[in-house]
């Protein structure tokens, strides 16, 4: 009897679709990007939605710390397009710095759909006082910043296709005045939760204060820390950075839930909620839901294989009791028991 694993099945999906490499020629370019320039490509989700408060309110604390930089438009394309095929990043979201000659000198890739690319890796720089992550590049310093930085004035100002389609008449005819609390059914673990929300109400909060779901946890509400993470498709969302209402319908999966997705019980634990009890991969156990969402998320994404893959790959999940040690060796032994 053959039994499905959906872990691997997602790994195995990936094994025949890997991004394209730093130092590789990129395989097409975007309407706007011409050789002989320096250009930026950005992927993202369909319903992703630049415009967005928290957008917003992070770009403007970047640029405060960039006056004065010269910028690159970015060129922004649909991650279920076929150049993102072309580029080996189909579904998921990301950035790639050509050079003059169309060649990738940076790229970041990642499943997570809500968080706002170009001000991550803005962000990331700017506290990278050891410049790890440009040597990797062969950009300077400032270089690069100024190019993120443009990124996240075009995607600040982009209009979306994603605010379009969600505005477009749907089936229903009621209409809700703003701010007015309205049924938002949820899929969450497999199952069906009808809740009536505020449609400023956070993913986050409706599991936690609504659907009494509290093993996702609330460390900074501002996705800094990761200690929210959940699934949404199969990917690691921050849910205090989505809404509900833009989660309904979608299948979200919790750390409650996450052991039926490896075929367990409810009482049984994923294989990687066993690895981080067996390597100490916690001590208070604050961070420990959405490190343990992030991490089987991380294993189905693009990454590589070594503890420095695994370290960049996690850097979003932040564990103030400093548990970082079993958290990798946590993560390498579900990798390595796999083969
Ligand atoms: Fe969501 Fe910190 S609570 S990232
Ligand atoms: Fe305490 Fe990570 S185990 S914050």
């Amino acid at each position: 009897m053959t039994t499905s694993d959906p872990d691997r099945d997602g790994e195995d999906t990936l094994a025949a679709q890997m991004p394209i490499a730093i130092g590789d020629q990129a395989p097409g370019l975007p309407a706007g990007c011409e050789l002989g320039a320096p250009s930026v490509v950005v992927f993202h989700a369909p319903h992703w939605d630049p415009t967005s408060i928290e957008q917003a309110r992070r770009y403007a604390g970047v640029s405060a710390r960039l006056a004065g930089e010269p910028a690159v438009a970015p060129a922004l394309v649909r991650n279920d397009s076929e150049l993102a095929a072309t580029f080996g990043v189909s579904g998921y979201s990301a950035v790639f710095v050509l050079d003059a000659e169309g060649r990738v000198s940076w790229r970041h890739v990642t499943g997570l759909e809500s968080l706002s690319l170009p001000v991550v890796a803005a962000e990331a720089v700017l506290e990278d006082d050891e410049g790890v992550t440009l040597r990797r590049s062969g950009w300077t310093r400032r270089e690069f910043i100024a190019t993120a930085l443009g990124t996240a004035i075009a995607l600040a100002l982009e209009p979306t296709i994603a605010r379009t389609q969600t505005l477009a008449p749907t089936a229903s005819p009621r209409v809700f005045a703003p701010g007015e609390p309205q049924p938002v059914t949820l899929m969450v673990n497999g199952k069906r939760i009808a809740l009536t929300l505020e449609p400023r109400v956070t993913l986050l909060d409706a599991l936690r204060e609504y659907a009494g779901l509290t093993g996702s946890k609330k460390g900074c509400d501002h996705g800094q820390c990761g200690a929210c993470t959940v699934h949404i498709d199969g990917r690691r969302v921050l849910s205090c950075l989505t809404l509900a209402v833009m989660a309904r319908g979608k299948p979200i999966t919790t750390i409650e839930g996450l052991a039926a997705t490896a075929g367990g019980g409810s009482e049984a634990l994923h294989p990687m909620q066993r690895a981080f009890i067996e390597h100490d991969g916690f001590q208070c156990g604050y961070c420990t839901s959405g490190q343990i969402m992030s991490a089987v998320a991380v294993l189905r994404e693009p990454w590589g294989s070594s503890d420095d893959d695994v370290r960049e790959a996690m850097s979003g999940n932040i564990c103030r009791c400093g548990a970082y040690p079993g958290i990798v060796a946590a993560v390498q032994d579900v990798r390595n028991a796999r083969g």
